[in-house]
């Protein structure tokens, strides 16, 4: 029997649901990028970078998060951060991407639109064509914003339809219900994209219900405070509307203190659609391998339940029948 040890998950084909470009950013390149755009930084050294990225909370983290994208300034510079997260998940055998970006963290501080995401889309054009990863590009919105921005960068956003599949909410949760954001999704499915929302993280199952009822995601990003309502939890079963679960994440924001504690298994065994993802690995400790790693040193997670969880991934992605039946038929292989 093949045991469960790192090179096997790492050669396990995978798929990634949640990951924001901007929490892709290595120390490594956002040291580059500062020297390359002669822009000031807050650390000097490794060792203070190590140093900061120690969080509390989610909102520690946002702070730092958002400090360091401020060094992404040219059209090259989103190119780079995109290609750099590509090529990383060549290394680890993930078949299918589908992240996130803030255009708000940008536009705000003077960066067009067009040169954050044609860098992106370019980047992801050649992740297809020269790794085989296909691909497909979600907005979030910036659920600490108000309403009115939200609607501007939708507006700034419509001559790139071609360009995203959907829109998301991220950013600090608590205080900020997706309902605040009901108006704006509703004209971003008028405009033919599909939503999903972060829920569940920090914030109550009352923000998961809002999301499915209000703002009609197809998954929930994190999710998993759906442990606290038992009717929201048998919902999810029935539905099977997917859970965009980030163990690292959570352990690293204090969601959960330990992994032992982590209830994506559980959850699983019950027969939720959730997902592994990393979120924003270069600030958690690790892309998708090292987070189906820390499932199986943690918990235990069987070859089995890799598989299902990878299934569920696919399943849940928003790729086409074809590259999903594809993927299926890449992981039955894998298996035989
Ligand atoms: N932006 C980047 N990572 C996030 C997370 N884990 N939750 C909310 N907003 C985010
Ligand atoms: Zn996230």
């Amino acid at each position: 029997m093949t045991t469960v040890n790192r090179e096997w998950l790492n050669s396990l084909p995978k798929v990634e649901l949640h990951l924001h470009l901007e929490g892709s950013l290595e120390p490594e390149l956002m040291f580059e990028l500062a020297k390359r755009n002669n822009t000031e930084l807050a650390f000097e050294t490794m060792a203070e970078v190590r140093e900061a990225y120690q969080f509390n909370n989610l909102q520690d983290f946002l702070d730092i998060y958002y400090q360091g994208a401020n060094v992404l300034k040219t059209e090259v510079d989103f190119y780079d951060l995109t290609w750099a997260y590509l090529a990383k998940c060549k290394q680890q055998n993930v078949m299918h991407v589908e992240p996130f970006f803030d255009p708000q963290t940008h536009t705000d501080r003077g960066i067009k639109f067009d040169t954050v995401i044609n860098g992106i889309s370019r980047a992801l054009k050649d992740g297809e064509e020269k790794l085989g990863i296909s691909s497909e590009l979600i907005l979030c919105f910036l659920r600490h914003l108000n309403e009115e921005d939200a609607f501007d960068t939708l507006q700034q956003a419509e001559p790139f339809l071609d360009k995203i599949i959907g829109v998301g909410l991220d950013s600090s949760e608590q205080g900020h219900p997706p309902e605040k954001f009901s108006r704006v999704f509703d004209r971003a499915r008028e405009m033919g994209l599909l939503t999903v929302a972060h829920a569940g993280e920090e914030g109550p199952a009352e923000y998961i219900w809002t999301s499915i009822n209000n703002l009609k995601v197809s998954r929930i990003d994190h999710g998993v405070r759906a442990t606290d309502d038992t009717n929201l939890m048998q919902y999810l079963i029935d539905k099977q509307l997917p859970l965009t679960v980030c163990p690292l994440s959570n352990t690293r924001l204090r969601v959960f203190d330990d992994m032992s504690q982590h209830n994506i298994l559980d959850m699983l065994k019950k027969g939720v659609r959730v997902t592994v993802n990393s979120d924003d690995p270069a600030y958690f400790g690790g892309y998708m391998t090292e987070n189906f790693e820390a499932l199986e040193q943690a918990l235990g997670m069987t070859k089995e339940q890799a598989e299902q969880l990878v299934r569920n991934s696919i399943e849940a992605s928003f790729a086409d029948e074809k590259r999903k039946q594809e993927m299926l038929d890449i992981l039955n292989n894998y298996f035989n």
